[in-house]
């Protein structure tokens, strides 16, 4: 008897539905069953991040779920945040602000980034270093990866008042 579970789940607003193990890791499913391939494999101890995608209104670290876990869920990953023609503010600043050098953990600090500032729009240093501390980079020293997220929170901020 197949021990295989129906599972949906919205991924960047799209509909996915598909048989899984019950050990299939939500990473696994994003990465090679939908050709989702932003999110990362860093490590196999939960805490490298690369991993971090958006579950039901909450950064998760997608090695750590099972997709049967995910059941039902709506999921963003760096490919619903923004597009090469369609950059988020945060996609932009990151480049300006040279917060990536390889690339590898930059999905998920993307994607944590634009959790975090809609936690917490108004951060200090210290909010921000400790916001975004589930995620590991080997390349930048972090220091452009914190300037990248507050510009990206003072041009979030202006565009919020300059809408009022
Ligand atoms: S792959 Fe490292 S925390 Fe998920
Ligand atoms: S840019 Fe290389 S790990 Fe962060």
């Amino acid at each position: 008897m197949s021990n295989k579970m129906h599972i949906k789940l919205t991924v960047n607003g799209e509909e996915q539905e598909f048989l899984a193990e019950p050990r299939e890791l939500l990473i696994h499913t994003l990465r090679e069953r939908l050709d989702i391939t932003g999110p990362h494999i860093g490590c196999e101890t939960t805490h490298c991040g690369a991993c971090t995608v958006t579950l039901n209104g909450k950064s998760v670290k997608s090695c750590t779920v099972f997709v049967a876990q995910a059941n039902g869920a709506d999921i963003t990953t760096i490919e619903g945040i923004g597009d090469p023609d369609n950059l988020h503010a945060l996609q932009t600043s990151f480049k300006e602000h040279h917060g990536l050098q390889c690339g590898f953990c930059t999905p998920g600090m993307i994607t944590r980034a634009a959790k975090f500032l809609e936690e917490n729009p108004n951060p200090t240093e210290e909010d921000v270093r400790f916001g975004m501390a589930g995620n590991l980079c080997r390349c930048t020293g972090y220091q452009n990866i914190v300037k990248a997220i507050f510009a990206t929170a003072d041009e979030l901020n202006a565009a919020k008042e300059a809408a009022e």
